[in-house]
């Protein structure tokens, strides 16, 4: 038997045992009679001694060990004269009988502890060593829970795990594709799915009622931190269900998770945000709500009084960030460079500090004091409060003003990764504008459906209606989202029709899809959640590549595994491809 307990198993009860444990050496303290060993695997570390006048041949191997030797240690347990109370084990030890190392070590490039003094590269580049280190194997671990609570409850609830292939054609997301070619079809690409939409649509077609699949998802788009090329979707589907039948089914499967994964009871129902009112409030459709600071409205008090910024913008809009009326002209000068340097970059920052005594403000050439209260008070900015107000295009704005709503929350401290605030945002527009090519994309995918009641403007007025749509959103990340899709044929045909497809076009690409409806498609629709993002809230860091064993760097690239990588000729001969020198 190579160990009769792990390394975080032994406690007093255990003392005067004979065990045996099998590790990794952590560290080893040489302190002249006496050798500590600390021996570590993923349940824990234990304390190994070599005492002075352990048996010669346990002495000749303590003296060769090195960090990450792989070792395995019979003895007998102690109490510990020195107590650790830090750590599970902390009132044992084990005094050596028998060392045997297993494997040796080369001197590994970082410190493989709690925290770790290797760089980011180097630590995706020995990704095999970084997972030995406890943060880490906690994420693993926590994702592995995860995933065992999504299926215990989804199968409670009568939903088949189904997979569906990787190999497949174009699907509708709008990201690009990864591409496989063909060997059996000469000049033929399969591409990765950018999520199983298409197929578990044609799951509902052939009658699995309720469908999910924790399954990979593969998008060739640039990189954030909760963006990954592959990651995983948490993928649902349902038949014969409106919106309100997803919504309730996926918010208790929410309180579920919560609940068995982090010991939290949301008792009330999710808030239901319609978008419209995410976007003029919070400036986003994934709105941060564990903390105020609500946009309003200025655009009516501002107009009108001369100052030409404000008269020429199409909307003004602001909110009162708490406690900051003590900013120091540095931190606004500081503020408005950070708005500035945002990618739409607004021209600048109107302030008003809000004091006991009054207002003053950026902008008092050109307002009475009480029209500058007006504001203040219009954004419920309170004494002590400073007021922060951006105008420019309606949305355009709103956006910026949202990048600076959360920056000041975090200098405020109240973006704390310990509070959840979930939701969901619904009412969608189903088509977006997009001014550089002059047409309407879907905001969602073609297959969404509008809301009945807003079928009668999808001539007349596109962008006004609204889709049978929802996000999922926490902490200001969209954590998952889905919509009621189309199930009648017309309305299919006219929804290709608006977003530019030909006939012909929407044949090719989704005639699979049109023609297996006619064999009679049921009323439909789901959702997917990014099981990756859903693991960073639950685990309270910013960047899912912690909770992805072996992710890509934001090139792209697994530094690890060195991928991607070239072919042999002979390989590229076999797939009848022949490449080009690639554009400088
Ligand atoms: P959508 O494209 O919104 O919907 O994706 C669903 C969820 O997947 C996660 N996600 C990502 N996570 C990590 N890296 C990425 N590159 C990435 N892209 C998306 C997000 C997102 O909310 N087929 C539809 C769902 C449906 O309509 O049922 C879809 O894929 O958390």
């Amino acid at each position: 038997m190579y160990r009769t307990h792990t390394c975080g198993q032994l406690r007093a009860a255990n003392i005067n045992e004979t065990v045996t444990l099998a590790g990794w050496v952590q560290k080893v303290r040489n302190l002249g009679a006496m050798t500590f060993i600390d021996l570590r695997d993923r349940y824990g570390i234990t304390q190994i001694v070599v005492e002075e006048h352990s048996a010669p041949e346990v002495k000749a191997v303590a003296e060769k060990l090195g960090r990450e030797f792989v070792l395995q240690v019979k003895g007998r347990v102690i109490e510990r004269s020195s107590k650790n109370t830090k750590i599970p084990t902390g009132d044992i030890e084990v005094v050596a009988e028998q060392l045997t190392i297993l494997h040796d070590a080369e001197v590994p490039p970082f410190t493989i502890e709690e925290n770790s003094d290797g760089g980011d590269d180097l630590r995706m580049k020995y990704r095999y060593l970084d997972l030995r280190r406890p943060p880490l194997q906690r994420n693993m671990i926590l994702r592995h829970k995860m995933a065992q609570e999504i299926r215990r409850f989804l199968d409670s609830e009568g939903f088949l795990e189904i997979e569906t292939p990787y190999l497949v054609n174009s699907t509708p997301e709008g990201a690009r594709d990864f591409v496989v070619p063909s060997r059996m079809n000469p000049n033929q690409f399969y591409a990765l799915p950018q999520s199983p939409q298409t197929l578990k649509q044609l799951l509902m077609v052939a009658g699995y009622d309720r469908y999910f699949q924790i399954v990979r998802c593969f998008r060739d788009e640039d990189l954030r931190a909760d963006r990954q090329p592959e990651f995983t979707q948490i993928d649902c589907e349902m038949s014969f269900v409106e919106q309100e039948d997803v919504l309730e089914i996926f918010e208790r499967w929410a309180k579920h998770m919560f609940k068995e994964v982090m010991g939290l009871e949301l008792n009330e129902p999710l808030q239901r945000m319609p978008w419209i009112e995410a976007m003029e409030k919070y400036g986003s459709d994934k709105p941060d709500l564990r903390f105020g600071m609500e946009f309003s409205d200025l655009t009516d008090l501002a107009h009108g009084h001369g100052f030409s910024v404000f008269d020429e913008a199409e909307y003004i809009t602001g909110f009162a960030a708490p406690g900051c009326a003590v900013y120091t002209r540095k931190q606004i000068d500081a503020l408005t460079e950070f708005v500035k340097r945002q990618q739409i970059g607004a021209k600048g920052l109107v302030w008003i500090r809000v004091e006991e005594g009054g207002v003053k403000s950026s902008i008092d050439k050109f307002y009475t004091p009480e029209q500058v209260k007006a504001m203040a008070d219009r954004c419920g900015a309170k004494a002590g409060d400073m007021v922060f107000i951006l105008c420019g295009k309606k949305f355009k704005v709103l956006t910026q003003l949202c990048a600076l709503r959360l920056e000041v929350a975090e200098r405020l401290g109240l973006r704390d990764p310990k509070k959840f605030a979930p939701l969901w945002v619904v009412d969608f527009p189903l088509f977006e504008w997009d001014d550089e090519t002059q047409r309407y994309y879907a905001v969602h995918h073609p297959f969404t459906s509008p809301k009945p009641e807003d079928v009668q403007y999808l001539d007349s007025d596109p962008g006004r209606v609204r889709a049978n749509a929802y996000d999922f959103v926490c902490n200001g990340t969209e954590i998952g989202g889905g919509s009621i899709r189309i199930h009648d044929s017309k309305l299919q045909a006219k929804m290709f029709e608006l977003l530019g497809f030909t006939p012909e076009q929407a044949q090719e690409r989704f005639g699979f899809l049109m023609n297996a409806f006619k064999y009679g498609a049921p009323p439909h629709g789901g959702l997917a959640f990014g099981f990756d993002r859903l693991c960073s809230l639950f685990g309270g860091t910013d960047s899912i590549r912690d909770y992805i064993a072996f992710p890509k760097n934001n090139a792209g690239r697994d530094v690890m595994l060195d991928a991607p990588g070239f072919l042999d000729q002979s390989q590229l001969d076999e797939l009848n491809l022949d490449l080009r020198k690639p554009k400088e």
